[in-house]
């Protein structure tokens, strides 16, 4: 049975008249989905409040300013500054750019401590908050931080420094777009802060991008300005890595040049993940739902299958004017299968060119099985609306990439202090 809901105030019907009359109201019904949010942030503040009064309290953190601070008790989270009492053997870094901390994520499993997290999106930052209780988050760009604390006091400085400038995606202006010029300022941070080792995550067009040229640029020009590190970089594709997912991103790495190279990447496993492994017993949760007039396609696709399943009439219907043009268009109305990994999850996931939908149910995947299929624990919160939380989960690191690069640059960082550096 299918049920209609009003996106505005969420009320479902069960007969598409009572929808529609619903929607054609004289008195429009409120739009409950600005209040949920407001309701759900000042929950999300709560929480986070509640977790780092108990640090301080256990003598785990301590709170630099002040002012936020009245009657013993933390008024403001924003931006708040805090000193972690370490235990002086373990390895630390910042990551800007963090989103909703895939890659931090990782690194935390591997024992990696963060001293700082960084994003300019205010939904990511709650999320860092909530997650992350005791570690300070700079909201905002993250060419805005004041580095000097930092400097010589970093072991790994890391960011998934914006990729849409060389994304196959967008325009292709690579360091001629605004954006590009994050890549600069990062290096600028690197030459400031001097860490061990620094790590970029980025997308793979960066490899190809202006004939090479670009990542050439970008090693030569920017990281290594100052000849400081030796620098490698590989392509790494995830399904290699137990992650059930065909993800492809590219790291690199720079290790201080006073030590030969001492980094190396994980080694790849034989064992293919699929999506059946990865949605075993996935909690239930929210997620999007496609409209009426998609769905009827759907209802007629197998598990992966796409519009070429459909018969031709219907095909044209669908497609319009595209059935004509070339390509494959694989991605359109693309049902995901069982005994294959997924496919890239993406930051919107209802797009039209890049659909990736339930292999038995009509529906893209909810929020906990595409953060199943990102590797994240079933307990990490991500907060914001439910696009919010869909970008988040889409742009992120697998966290088991994480851990796995994670794993590696704690030995790298051992083999350093084993040496006295
Ligand atoms: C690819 S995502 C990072 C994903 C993250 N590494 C993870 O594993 O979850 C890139 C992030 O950069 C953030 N961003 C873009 N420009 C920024 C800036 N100038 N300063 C800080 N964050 C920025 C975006 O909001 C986005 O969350």
């Amino acid at each position: 049975m299918v049920n209609y809901s009003c996106e505005k105030c969420g009320k479902s019907f069960k007969q598409k008249g009572h929808y529609m009359k619903h929607l054609q109201r004289k008195n429009p019904c409120d739009n409950i989905n600005d209040k949920i949010e407001k309701i759900v942030e000042n929950k999300v503040d709560e929480l986070v409040k509640e977790k780092l009064q108990d640090l301080v309290e256990k003598g785990d953190i301590e709170i630099k300013n002040k002012n936020l601070i009245s009657n013993n008790q933390i008024s403001n989270i924003e931006n708040i500054e805090m000193e972690t009492n370490n235990n002086k053997n373990v390895f630390n870094f910042i990551e800007v750019c963090s989103g909703g901390g895939g890659l931090s994520c990782g690194l935390e499993k591997s024992g990696i401590k963060p001293l700082l997290l960084n994003d300019i999106d205010k939904n990511s930052c709650k999320t860092l908050r909530l997650n992350h209780p005791d570690v300070e988050v700079f909201e905002g760009s993250f060419t805005k931080i004041d580095y000097s604390k930092y400097i010589n006091k970093c072991d790994l400085l890391c960011g998934g420094v914006p990729c849409q400038s060389f994304s196959y995606a967008g325009k292709q202006k690579g360091l001629d777009d605004k954006r590009g010029d994050l890549i600069i300022k990062f290096s600028e941070m690197i030459n400031i802060i001097k860490p061990k080792i620094f790590m970029i995550e980025n997308v793979k067009g960066l490899l190809t991008h202006n004939k090479g040229e670009t990542i050439k640029y970008v090693i030569n020009e920017c990281l290594n300005k100052n000849n400081l590190y030796n620098i490698e970089y590989k392509l790494i594709k995830c399904v290699n890595y137990g992650v059930p997912q065909k993800r492809e991103r590219v790291i690199i790495i720079g290790v201080k040049k006073d030590y030969k190279f001492n980094f190396n990447f994980p080694k790849e496993t034989d064992k293919i993940m699929t999506i059946k492994d990865a949605l075993k017993d996935v909690p239930k949760s929210m997620g999007a739902i496609y409209p009426e007039k998609k769905l009827k396609y759907f209802k007629k696709i197998p598990p992966g299958g796409c519009w070429i399943n459909l018969d031709t009439e219907e095909q044209k219907e669908y497609l319009g004017a595209g059935y004509y043009s070339g390509g494959g268009k694989r991605g359109l109305l693309r049902k995901l299968s069982w005994n294959e990994p997924c496919l890239t999850i993406l930051c919107s996931p209802a797009q039209k060119n890049t659909e990736r939908c339930h292999p038995d149910e009509n529906r893209p995947l909810t929020i906990r099985e595409s953060a199943r299929i990102q590797t994240f624990d079933d307990d990490y919160i991500f907060c914001g609306s439910l696009n919010a939380q869909y970008s988040q989960i889409g742009n992120a690191v697998p966290v088991l990439i994480g851990k796995l690069l994670g794993d590696e640059l704690v030995k790298s960082l051992i083999s350093l202090k084993l040496n006295n550096i």
